[in-house]
């Protein structure tokens, strides 16, 4: 049976292939580390769990409003106006199955044929591919390390065409874990409204975040950024939460949240029933969970972010987000798909290669590994590199 055109030009995760593979040779007994992982390794907090069964066990278990439980919806209004100083009425807000769920209903609802999404590198791959599936075409903007990756006003003005629909902001990032400053998104925001381009703002890692940074939501910026700007969140990393397949969007307008909603009607109807009660515990319940968590990521990073740049060869700018490290490995004189199969050859260290971000002169490390694995996966780096 013949595939469509569309599919046949989506490619496979590179992030799935390399953890699939380091997990197969794990399960022939053989001793890998892995720093591929994109989900935070600590389990689901108790009390969210308890939400979940106490739905099931009380029968909470048929279809709900396709666009999320209003309890839900009326909880994620309130977390926005607390944390991020936005006022959305429950009714801009869709519940679906994962912020890439909430993702992908935008693209496909405000990309035409043709149309153009500035998509700035170092990128999250599936960006390029949800734009394509929506018949959209990537634009992408490249940055500068010593930017930390961040896109510069000038250099999005270049980038930016009549086609222009919208620009994906995804701050605190993955794979660079940079963190823009509210100075940083005034002066993209200047170039924006003066074009009146659409912003997803991507903020699953907004709690994941180090050295007494502040997350600023691009919608908090002003009324004109606010109606321009999708905000796109979940549950999945800040509550180690990435399998029960939660996450939201706030929509600028009733009629953009309503078109996703017919979008989501005739697609997957709801998320998961009592996975949303679970959610709606995460978000409303303590966030003292969140806070360990974090605690123990920086922990993690710091050791990270040391031990890389005593490696000769190898170099990383420190994150203050997420939990990726984005290495340099330009001085190995590798590409990153041959380091990464190398590497997990040769020294049994499984790491994400850094082209299919955008980026082939770098490898992304995930700190989202208990520190004894980091240790000694990072220890097999360093004679590995040291032995080329
Ligand atoms: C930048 C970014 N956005 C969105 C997602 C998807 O999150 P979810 O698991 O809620 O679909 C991920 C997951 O890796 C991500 O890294």
């Amino acid at each position: 049976m013949k595939i469509s055109k569309r599919l046949k030009e989506v490619k496979e995760s590179p992030t799935l292939a390399i953890t699939a593979r380091a997990k197969e040779m794990r399960q022939k007994g053989e001793d890998v580390v892995s720093f591929g992982a994109g989900e935070p390794d600590f389990d689901t907090p108790a009390p969210i769990k308890s939400a979940a069964i106490k739905a099931i066990e009380s029968g909470f278990t048929k279809y709900t409003p396709s666009s999320g439980i209003p309890e839900l919806k009326k909880a994620v209004s309130e977390k926005f106006q607390r944390d991020n100083g936005l006022v959305y009425e429950p009714g801009q807000i869709i519940v679906s199955c994962g912020a890439k769920h909430s993702l992908y209903n935008i693209f496909q609802v405000i990309c035409d044929e043709g149309d153009e999404v500035i998509i700035p590198s170092p990128y999250w791959v599936s960006y390029i591919e949800m734009v394509r599936l929506a018949g959209g075409v990537p634009v992408i903007a490249k940055t500068e390390q010593k930017d930390e990756f961040k896109l510069k006003k000038d250099r999005l003005k270049e980038v930016i065409t009549d086609r222009t629909v919208a620009f994906v902001l995804n701050s605190p990032s993955n794979p660079t874990g940079s963190v823009y400053s509210r100075s940083e998104l005034e002066g993209i925001a200047e170039v924006l409204i003066n074009k009146k381009v659409a912003v997803i703002s991507d903020e699953i890692y907004e709690k994941l975040i180090y050295d007494g940074e502040r997350h600023i939501s691009f919608a908090s910026l002003g009324k004109e950024a606010y109606d321009l700007t999708f905000v796109v969140n979940g549950v999945s990393k800040t509550y180690a939460m990435t399998g029960w397949r939660i996450g939201y969007l706030a929509a600028p307008s009733r009629e953009l949240s309503s078109a996703i909603g017919r979008l989501q009607d005739h697609s997957t109807s709801n998320p998961t029933s009592f996975a949303q009660k679970a959610a709606l515990e995460a978000v409303k319940g303590d966030q003292g969970c969140v806070e360990k968590m974090v605690s123990e990521f920086r922990t993690r990073r710091d050791y990270m972010v040391q031990k890389v740049n005593e490696i000769k060869g190898i170099s990383c700018v420190n994150p203050k987000g997420a939990f990726y490290v984005f290495c340099d490995i330009s001085g190995t004189k590798m590409g990153s798909f041959e380091f990464a199969k190398r590497l997990l050859d040769e020294a049994k260290v499984a790491v994400i290669p850094g082209e299919p971000f955008g980026w082939d002169t770098h490898i992304r490390l995930s700190f989202a590994t208990g520190i004894e694995d980091i240790k000694k996966g990072l220890g097999r780096i360093a004679e590995w590199v040291k032995g080329l």
